[in-house]
Formats: C-alpha cells, structure tokens, sequence
C-alpha cells in the first residue's frame, strides 16, 4: 500500500501515521521527522532547514525532494509506505509521480484529514514532542505514562519550537497557500479520500482503517 497524509499541521497525520505503518508494516516516511533528525545532527541540510522551521516556513523544495527520494529508494520501502508531510507543494506533489511512474509505481490513496481550526491549535499547543525517537503527546489529549517523559525511550519531552503560537500562525497561513491546493490536484486524479480527523485518536484510527482496508491486499 501507498498512501499520502495530507492535511494542515496538527491534525493528526504523525500519530496516525505510527500506527498505520506498524498495522500494515509500511516504511514511515516523514519529511518533518527526517528534518528534525538533520537539525539534530547538525548536518549541513539540517543547518539550512532549521531557520525555515523555526519560523513555520517551508523548507525550499528541493532539500525536501532530494531526502524523500532517497528514501524512497531504500528497500524498506518496496512494500509500501505512507508518506506524512509529502508532498506540500504543486513542485513536490509533481516530482513524487514522476519518481513513482520511474519505478512503475503508483500512490493507492491520498486522505485529506479534516479538523476544525480551533481543535487543531489546541492540539498542537499542547503537544510535547521527544527529540530523541520523534515520538509525540498531548498534555491534555495524549498524556505520557511519566508527566514529561517518553513512554517510548525515557528521554524529557519539549515544545517543539514550531509550536509556539506566532509560528502555529505562520504553518497554518504557509498551509492555506502554499499546500491546500494539493486537495484539489489529488481529488481531479481520483486518489482523494476525506477523513473527519476530529474524534479521539482510537476513533479516527478506526475510521482510517476502514478507509485503506480496500487497498491493503492490492
Ligand atoms: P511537520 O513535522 O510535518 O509538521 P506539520 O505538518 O506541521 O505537522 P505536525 O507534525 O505539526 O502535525 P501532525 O498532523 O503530524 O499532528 P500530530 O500527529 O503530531 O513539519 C515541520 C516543519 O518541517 C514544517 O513547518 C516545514 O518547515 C518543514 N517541512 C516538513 N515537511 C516539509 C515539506 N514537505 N516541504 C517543506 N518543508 C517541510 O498531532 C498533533 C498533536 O495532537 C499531538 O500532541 C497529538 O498527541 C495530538 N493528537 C493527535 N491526534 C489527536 C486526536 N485524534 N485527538 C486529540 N489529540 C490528538
């Protein structure tokens, strides 16, 4: 199976994500997770990365396009993958056909998640990221087992810097222009699923699992 998460930051594309890739063994392709990692070593794409980030800009399109097509041609992904946060733009959204059609494949499923504006603020202010497995909670919504730590590695959890509230404004404003668009270019190629993100995390799991069940044995 090959599907596409799209939708507005802090929707719950990431959460969901984890668990589709571990329900239906795909590869988990994240474009904001594999930044993270570059910022963290301090490579020299993480250097460039980081000043777009921090402001909740998009990283240029083509540092993004050249890590997922790497990852792409990693072996881990030839049964399948979910991308989360790729594509983001026309360019991007351009690019993945053209690597895909090169490799005599295809995408089964792009899923628009779908939450109202106010919950998705309250979600992403609230969140508190691991930076050293990428896992994420919710002080509110999703609360570790240990106030502050991971359930998954046992490091502290933080505030993603992106998650303040001036750079929520500029992520949800770069979505409206720069990324909502792709809801109609994949809709016109007949790939489009709309998914209501707004229950809890066990609910919209079980309402995206219907969605991609006609797609897992394909
Ligand atoms: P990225 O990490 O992709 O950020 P995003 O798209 O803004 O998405 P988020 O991770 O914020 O939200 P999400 O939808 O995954 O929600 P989550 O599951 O965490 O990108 C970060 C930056 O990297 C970008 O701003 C850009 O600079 C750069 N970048 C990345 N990709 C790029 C690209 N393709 N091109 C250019 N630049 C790129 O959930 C959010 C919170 O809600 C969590 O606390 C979670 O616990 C909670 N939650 C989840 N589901 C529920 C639920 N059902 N009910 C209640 N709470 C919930």
């Amino acid at each position: 199976m090959r599907v596409v998460f799209l939708g507005a930051p802090g929707v719950g594309k990431g959460t969901q994500a984890d668990r589709i890739a571990a329900q239906y063994r795909l590869a988990k392709i994240s474009t904001g997770d594999l930044l993270r990692e570059a910022v963290r070593a301090r490579t020299l794409l993480g250097l460039e990365a980081k000043s777009y980030m921090d402001q909740g800009k998009l990283v240029p399109d083509a540092v993004v396009i050249g890590l997922v097509r790497e990852k792409l041609a990693d072996p881990s992904c030839a049964a399948g993958f979910v991308l989360d946060g790729f594509p983001r733009t026309a360019p991007q959204a351009e690019d993945l056909g053209t690597v895909l059609m090169s490799k005599a494949m295809a995408l089964d499923r792009v899923v628009n998640f779908q939450v109202p504006r106010e919950d998705v603020v309250r979600r992403l202010s609230g969140r508190r990221s691991c930076l050293k497995c990428q896992a994420t909670f919710h002080v509110g919504f999703a609360k570790p087992k240990a106030d502050g730590i991971c359930d998954r590695c046992g490091e502290l959890l933080v505030q993603r810097s992106d998650d303040q509230r001036e750079a929520i404004e500029t992520r949800l404003k770069v979505y409206d222009e720069q990324t909502a668009s792709l809801v109609r270019y994949y809709d016109e190629r007949q790939l489009l699923s709309s998914l209501d993100a707004s229950g809890s995390v066990d609910e919209v799991f079980q309402h995206l699992s219907r969605v991609l069940t006609p797609y897992q044995m394909r």
